[in-house]
């Protein structure tokens, strides 16, 4: 099946920054879009996003340089081109690139092409895309893990960790575990209302008030479980992504917007460990800095044996340096964002790894989206059992969890919950 065309354009994602669209058509007529998104506490070792840089467009945010590596070099290189799979279109366009990270054509306008194909191609091949990414067994229905609070780099408001979420896992499907984490989200609104704050939301559609403590956060969350009838722990847990190379210092954790205090990784273990004993969380992602591998290992030491570690920034959806994680014993779960590392091929190869090895695989959204919902496909493809995107509200989070509901729809009794078990090493 030839490429006819391929034509890329710029669009706004969910904060008003530029993006890259593309869309593309097979020679059967099977035409395709795709959007990419951005995240804000990105990786150091993420795929290069290529921005234009000049200050009198979008603050030197545009992607017309992506747009026309696209409309240009990728263009003339794939047109009337046979790709029989997906590895083929991918890895032509890693050699069309030539850098070990994407820096010439751009992350984000490489797997523009890469997700527009592969919808294509199952269009053309008449399967759900969630089939063409994951086979034939594709079947478990995800745990919405939502971003229910929102703090760190994604809010303007007192609170230094990143996400507090909410996990629904004692429901008997998806559509009723939306039904809970939303019902909850919107118990929350009223538990943050009542203690005269605000209720003005963070870039994932989590409540963002300036709060006294970290701690706060989750008490009100689980303030919020309760106003909404369901058990905290039983019905509804908690999970956290504190985004702690934010907060890194100089080998030191600085509480960098609250108390401006410094504190060592052990610390921070210690807090972790406090949390756990105290509050019903199930999964802990980013709980130590992407630099910090000896306190990773000691935090995989500690607490990998009873909790879900989730490693983002440390690994960046990168399969060697995910392979390089497992020998030393880091983490015990691996966070997936297609374009921390660029296309769809190497995304799967990177959970294939995970699987492998016995790490459990969490995919998720980036704070900066657009209506695109390649992940909730992808969730389901891969049988992950869980993802995080964002909370009750905002049409580009919310777009997940609708295609979501769809899926489910249309899988009728083939369709399985994953519930508590989606979380790794966690027991009932
Ligand atoms: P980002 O945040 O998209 O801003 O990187 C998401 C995350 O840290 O998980
Ligand atoms: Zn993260």
């Amino acid at each position: 099946m030839k490429i006819q065309n391929v034509k890329a354009i710029e669009i706004l994602d969910s904060r008003g920054n530029p993006t890259v669209e593309v869309n593309l058509k097979l020679e059967d007529g099977s035409v395709a879009r795709a959007m990419v998104p951005s995240g804000a506490s990105t990786g150091e070792k993420e795929a290069a996003e290529l921005r234009d840089n000049d200050k009198n467009r979008y603050g030197g945010k545009g992607v017309l340089k992506a747009v026309d590596n696209v409309n240009s070099i990728i263009s003339k290189a794939v047109q009337n081109v046979c790709f029989n799979d997906q590895r083929s279109l991918d890895y032509f366009l890693i050699d069309l690139d030539g850098t070990s990270n994407k820096t010439k054509l751009g992350a984000n306008a490489i797997l523009g092409v890469s997700m527009a194909f592969a919808r294509a191609k199952a269009m053309s091949s008449g399967i759900p895309l969630y089939q063409y990414l994951g086979g034939s067994n594709a079947h478990v229905m995800p745990v919405p893990c939502m971003n229910v609070i929102n703090g760190g780099k994604h809010a303007d408001n007192t609170v230094d960790f990143q996400e507090f979420m909410i996990a629904p896992h004692h429901a008997t499907s998806f559509t009723e575990a939306i039904r809970i984490g939303t019902e909850v989200f919107h118990a929350l609104k009223l538990v943050i209302k009542s203690k005269g704050l605000s209720t003005g939301i963070g870039d994932e559609g989590g409540f963002a008030p300036d709060l006294k403590s970290n701690e706060q956060a989750i008490e009100m969350i689980l303030e919020g479980i309760t106003k909404a009838g369901y058990k905290p722990g039983v019905d509804v847990s908690i999970c956290l992504d504190p985004a702690s190379s934010e907060m890194w210092d100089n080998g030191k954790y600085k509480f960098f917007k609250s108390s401006q205090k410094l504190v060592s990784s052990d610390d921070m273990i210690k807090l972790y460990e406090n949390w756990t004993n105290q509050y019903p969380i199930v999964s802990l992602e980013d709980g130590l800095a992407e630099n910090d591998w000896e306190g990773w290992k000691n935090l995989t030491n500690a607490l990998g044996n009873k909790l879900e570690l989730v490693g983002d920034d440390i690994f960046c959806t990168n399969k060697s340096i995910l392979l390089d994680g497992i020998n030393k014993g880091v983490a015990n779960s691996i966070l997936i964002k297609l374009n921390q590392i660029g296309t769809v091929s190497e995304t799967l190869e990177t959970i294939d790894l995970a699987y492998k090895n016995s790490y459990n695989c969490f995919v998720s959204h980036r704070s900066g989206e657009t209506i695109d919902s390649f992940i909730a496909d992808l969730t389901v493809g891969i049988n992950a059992g869980h993802l995080k995107t964002g909370s009750g509200c905002r049409g580009e989070r919310i777009e997940k969890f609708n295609q979501l509901i769809r899926i489910e729809n249309e899988l009728g009794k083939s369709a399985v919950f994953a519930g508590l078990k989606a979380f790794k090493n966690v027991k009932a």
